[in-house]
């Protein structure tokens, strides 16, 4: 396992605020059976970009790793990818690379963090649903499952492209995360309709940039 720190890695939360009390809420319903999931892969997506998918995956990945059990985080967003920039962390190899022979354990990269682990996108693909669709990443999933207690994925939005809807029916719950000051509830209502109807289980929503005034996070989880 790669272990390719370059500087300490953002801290986007504060110990005992309100919003990291929420993301401990959800991290823990998703790691105790707070929730019951058939799988521990979890789907970070939302209707359009920009909302705080990566930055929910980054914070949610942190405080499941606090409890000590074994996180993993893949950006599986192919196209504009940014998980490895919140760790100060190289993006020369990743997901991108294991269909073509890349070993998937030479990619995955220890963080600073104690039990955290972050899988990068690798350098940008021709083709993200080739990378999503092959046998090889299929592999990887299985395999993490085992390896990991706990797998955090961050996707692009679900109203632009369809790589979350390629990954939702394979995980055994979505966080959908809404930006409250931007998206329209018509957009995250089409969003959450078109993971439904592909068999995604939505067990979480992220409600980002609340209005002024009112706290900025606010996090539910559905059974
Ligand atoms: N609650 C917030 N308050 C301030 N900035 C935020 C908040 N959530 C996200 N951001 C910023 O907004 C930008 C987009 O967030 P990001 O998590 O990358 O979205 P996405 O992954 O959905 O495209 C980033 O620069 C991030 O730091
Ligand atoms: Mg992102």
């Amino acid at each position: 396992m790669a272990s390719k720190r370059r500087r300490k890695s953002r801290t986007s939360r504060n110990a005992g605020s309100s919003v990291t009390e929420s993301y401990q809420t959800i991290g823990a319903n998703m790691l105790l059976g707070g929730v019951s999931l058939d799988s521990n892969l979890i789907l970070v997506t939302s209707a359009t970009s920009g909302e705080g998918k990566t930055s929910t995956v980054y914070n949610l990945g942190i405080v499941s790793a606090e409890t000590g059990k074994n996180v993993l985080l893949v950006d599986a967003d192919l196209r504009r990818p940014q998980l490895h920039r919140l760790f100060y962390i190289e993006n020369e190899a990743g997901l991108s690379g294991i269909v073509g022979g890349d070993k998937w354990s030479e990619c995955i990269v220890k963080s600073e963090i104690p039990h955290l682990y972050v899988m990068p996108s690798g350098p940008t693909h021709e083709n993200p649903n080739a990378v999503l669709y092959s046998r090889e990443f299929t592999n990887f999933l299985e395999h993490c499952c085992r390896q990991f207690d706990l797998v955090i994925i961050d996707s692009p939005p679900v109203l632009e492209v369809s790589d979350a809807l390629i990954l939702a029916p394979s995980v055994g719950g979505i966080v959908f995360v809404i930006d409250g000051k931007r998206t329209n509830r018509a957009s995250a209502r089409r969003a959450i309709s078109a993971l439904r109807q592909v068999n995604g289980r939505i067990i979480g929503g992220v409600l980002n940039r609340k209005p002024k005034g009112r706290y900025d996070y606010h996090i539910e989880t559905l059974g």
